[in-house]
């Protein structure tokens, strides 16, 4: 956490700035927690060029203290505004009304921008992306986290995929994967596990339903967890229900994504934009004349959420970028097949953290 500090207090004069506030609006604490180790669910951090100061309730003084201990606490009273325990944070870090103290425009409301306007005593000035840019790319301890997270996610994928037979239901499926995923540590899903069982499957982000699968079926299983230091996965596999044979144009479909997905993680390197990268799985599906069905980008970026933030349109990938690799074919009526990978990209080559098997026919 030091290192994260120190790295942005640096780089406030590049972006003509004193200070920066940092907030948790509820769930979102990720940049919060990514700076100051801080977990709860309410706080603002104050960062100045040599200063961090962390402002919160009386429910989180002693954790903020425990976890975030680069920073001074600075208690918000009961029946006290916040934007006083900001200004007296300000006060403590000897800011006033001229410096510049930027806040994140896209985490911070329209009401709570106006109301720091009026009330925090500093000139405050939109920001975009600070704390997210160095998040694009993770440090040796976030990628052991995330290979953690996606070694246990591929093992809850191979304890679940033994257990399917006609019958089941997408929901059990599903209530199979969640119970897994929390009995071998993790806190909580990274997003609502995704179950889509014969022509549900065609459908990406399927609602996962009370459908009984059928014999020979496609079932996509996309699903992750979040598990040390609040790192994520985010795994897809398509498996076929035992008791009869898949429709020979459903092994023929896989074969295709299957290559697609080998294709762009062969060729996943630093430097490389994701239009790119997105390019070379699109290239092969559409070469083998299933082009209008994959319907969705190649990957995104994965960590302290499951779709991390990323400028993809401007910021190529280098050492530290964690992409998800994830093509897919979907015909409405039929059926359809994606299969995700979580990649790293090390100073050794393109790492696959999603070590589960793919279908074997
Ligand atoms: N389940 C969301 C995704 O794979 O992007
Ligand atoms: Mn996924
Ligand atoms: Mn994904």
């Amino acid at each position: 956490m030091t290192k994260r500090l120190k790295k942005l207090q640096k780089s406030l004069a590049d972006h003509k700035l004193d200070a920066l506030l940092v907030r948790t609006h509820e769930s979102d604490n990720q940049n919060v927690m990514y700076l100051s180790g801080f977990n709860g669910s309410s706080a603002v951090l104050l960062i100045t060029k040599k200063d961090a100061l962390i402002v919160t309730d009386a429910r989180y003084y002693s954790r903020a203290q425990s976890e975030a201990t680069d920073f001074t606490l600075v208690k918000m009273l009961r029946g006290k505004r916040q934007t006083d325990a900001i200004n007296d944070a300000l006060r403590t870090a000897g800011i006033g009304k001229a410096e510049r103290v930027g806040f994140e425009a896209a985490l911070t409301s329209v009401t709570t921008a106006d109301s720091w306007k009026e009330e925090l005593r500093a000139k405050l000035v939109p920001t975009v992306h600070i704390v997210e840019r160095f998040r694009q790319y993770k440090d040796k301890h976030e990628v052991a986290c995330l290979r953690h997270a996606c070694k246990v996610t591929s093992k809850v994928y191979n304890e679940v995929a033994a257990l399917l037979e006609p019958g089941m239901t997408e929901k059990s499926v599903a209530f199979e994967l969640d119970m897994r995923l929390r009995e071998h540590g993790a806190s909580d899903n990274s997003f609502d596990s995704i179950v889509a069982s014969g022509p549900n499957s065609a459908i990406p982000h399927h609602a996962t339903s009370e459908r009984k699968l059928k014999a020979g079926e496609p079932v996509i299983m996309d699903f992750g967890g979040i598990f040390e230091d609040g790192y994520c996965s985010d795994i897809t596999r398509t498996a076929f229900v035992p008791g009869k044979k898949p429709d020979p144009k459903m092994r023929e479909i896989y074969e295709v994504v299957l290559t697609a997905n080998k294709l762009a993680r062969k060729a996943l390197k630093p430097g490389m934009l994701n239009r790119e990268y997105d390019k070379v799985a699109r290239d092969h599906i559409v070469k083998s004349g299933y082009g209008e069905y994959f319907t969705h980008g190649l990957g995104h970026s994965l960590g302290l959420v499951a779709h991390d933030p990323y400028d993809y349109e401007h910021d190529a990938f280098d050492i530290g970028s964690v992409i998800t690799d994830e093509p897919g074919i979907y015909i409405e009526g039929f059926g359809g097949v994606r299969i995700e990978d979580d990649l790293v990209l090390t100073k050794d080559g393109v790492e696959r953290l999603t070590t589960a098997p793919y279908w074997k026919f």
